[in-house]
């Protein structure tokens, strides 16, 4: 005995009559919302009756224009009946122009655009005798375009014409009618619905009703009724709807993550400028003058503001002579003449060093506590070309330790900290160069994900031609390291494309698991 829904039974019936209709069609023949119908299919399909095949499809559909002009006409065509109607051979454009005008209210821009048509279509042509321009009429009598009866074939249709419902002898004008935006296209999925061996032999007189309700509504609420209703039972092992609900980008996580490690070793968070000036960006860090990292392929100049704001002079002054003759600090420095106009230049920040080296200053001004101990987690600009590897525009990560008698093992040991705490188990440092750290060691972690050693990072110790001209001098010193954020965030996110970091392809970030709590 089977017993189904009334609606289903009806939905079983109607494919008796017409199987392979498609499951928008039924729902308007039985007044009933494609949900239901569908609900009904899958009530067959639960009992082997019936299924649903998908396949695409594409419809032509009007737009407003398409079909006021289905209705009322192309305007080339109401054109064309107003000079067969003024019965001559030809006429003066002028002429029609005005006609046009007063007869179908045709506007300029309307009036030049249908004779195009009819011109294009051979049924006028135009001559110029003597001044006047003549409109021939070529054609004999009038008659409805060929557009215009597919148009009316799609009004009727109501919604869409399924293209492949579009008689073969005006298939050629559908392009012409999507340039004209008279008609759209809309690719849908179209849902046929069928009967299987099973539900073909049912006898539907033997089908009873089933009384299981799966939906209370206020009438059973007010009535009382849902007392005596048998009600469908909940089956706990189904899936429930997906959500999309909002949550924190998976970018800004990591970010959350690493700025909580560097309170927890104690660091407090600064931010600089994006637009700096060459002094912080490359003078304070000795950086010669021409220092091929200042070059145009790298860095991003700007003409405005054309002039940055500088520290007082008797930095500019130390930091000249540094560069020059190394000052007092036993440095022989780089022997040139240190320009200032070339340190005054305004660029777009290369690294986050510009921003922390700008603490050196006022660590001694303000007569900050040592060790001072901050960082940065910032956005940074180089003139690269952007491929699956390199953004020119990215995010670095930033720390430096002001204090007495720091020395390379406690610049060590605070890397190791900080990327043990950071998920990478393994750390190791190998010598390097930085034009502004002596010693300058370079920072390998292993990638548990890429099961291999992985270069993440610069460091050192700032050189004394950094720190003597604000004023820092032995036995205080400056540990610094920093490195790229989104290296990190793809290993971590194992995403294998930089772009998709801030592309953000959302079949991505709607997988991407919600934050334990608090978004950290
Ligand atoms: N500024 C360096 C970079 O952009 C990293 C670095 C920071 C190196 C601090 C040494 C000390 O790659």
């Amino acid at each position: 005995m089977v017993s189904l829904k009334p609606v289903t039974t009806s939905v079983l019936k109607a494919l008796k009559a017409a199987s392979g209709i498609d499951a928008a069609s039924l729902a308007k023949q039985l007044g009933q919302d494609y949900a239901v119908i569908m609900g009904a299919v899958n009530e067959l399909a639960s009992q082997d009756l019936g299924y649903f095949k998908e396949e695409e499809s594409t419809e032509i559909a009007l737009t407003d224009e398409g079909l006021g002009y289905a209705m009322n006409h192309l305007p080339e065509s109401r054109l064309f009946k107003l000079l067969c109607d003024m019965k001559a051979k030809q006429v003066e454009l002028n002429a029609l122009r005005d006609k046009a005008k007063s007869a179908l209210g045709m506007d300029d821009k309307l009036f030049f655009l249908s004779l195009g048509h009819l011109k294009q279509a051979r049924w006028t042509s135009q001559a110029k005798v003597g001044e006047a321009v003549q409109v021939i009429v070529l054609k004999q009598e009038y008659e409805d375009k060929p557009e215009e009866q597919l148009l009316s074939l799609i009004a009727g249709s109501g919604g869409g014409l399924d293209v492949r419902d579009v008689p073969a002898d005006l298939k050629a004008y559908v392009e012409g009618l999507k340039r004209r935006t008279l008609v759209i296209e809309k690719k849908y999925t179209k849902r046929s619905l069928h009967l299987t061996e099973k539900g073909k032999k049912l006898d539907t007189s033997k089908v009873s009703a089933l009384d299981e309700v799966a939906h209370l509504t206020t009438e059973m609420i007010t009535t009382g009724s849902w007392k005596e209703a048998k009600l469908k039972a909940y089956d706990v092992s189904k899936p429930g709807a997906h959500l999309n609900a909002g949550k924190i980008h998976p970018l800004i996580e990591i970010i959350n993550k690493v700025r909580e490690i560097f309170f927890s070793m104690g660091f407090t968070e600064i931010r600089g400028p994006i637009v700096e000036s060459a002094f912080y960006n490359f003078d304070a860090l000795y950086q010669p003058q021409d220092h091929p990292a200042r070059e145009m392929h790298d860095t991003f100049y700007l003409s405005t503001p054309a002039a940055a704001r500088l520290p007082p002079e008797k930095y500019m002054k130390a930091v000249a002579e540094v560069h020059e003759d190394g000052g007092n600090t036993g440095s022989t420095g780089w022997g040139y003449k240190w320009n200032r106009e070339i340190a005054t230049q305004t660029i777009m920040r290369t690294h986050t060093t510009a921003t922390t080296v700008r603490q050196l200053g006022k660590a001694i001004e303000e007569g900050a506590r040592l060790p001072l101990k901050v960082f940065s987690i910032d956005r940074v600009f180089r003139n690269e070309k952007v491929d699956f590897k390199h953004l020119a525009e990215f995010m670095q990560v930033e720390g430096i330790v002001i204090g007495e008698r720091l020395s390379l093992a406690d610049l060590r040991g605070t890397l190791v900290e900080f990327y043990t705490k950071l998920g990478f188990e393994q750390v190791i440092t190998r010598p390097g160069f930085f034009p502004y750290t002596e010693p300058s060691l370079e920072i390998s972690v292993f990638s548990k994900e890429l099961g291999k050693w992985m270069e993440i990072g610069g460091s050192g110790i700032f050189r004394p031609e950094v720190c003597t001209p604000w004023g820092i001098k032995e036995p205080v010193r400056v540990l610094a390291w920093g490195q790229g954020l989104e290296r990190i965030a793809m290993l971590r996110l194992k995403r294998n494309d930089i772009r998709d970091l801030y592309k953000n392809p959302l079949s991505w970030l709607r997988r991407a698991p919600y934050p334990r709590s608090g978004g950290r």
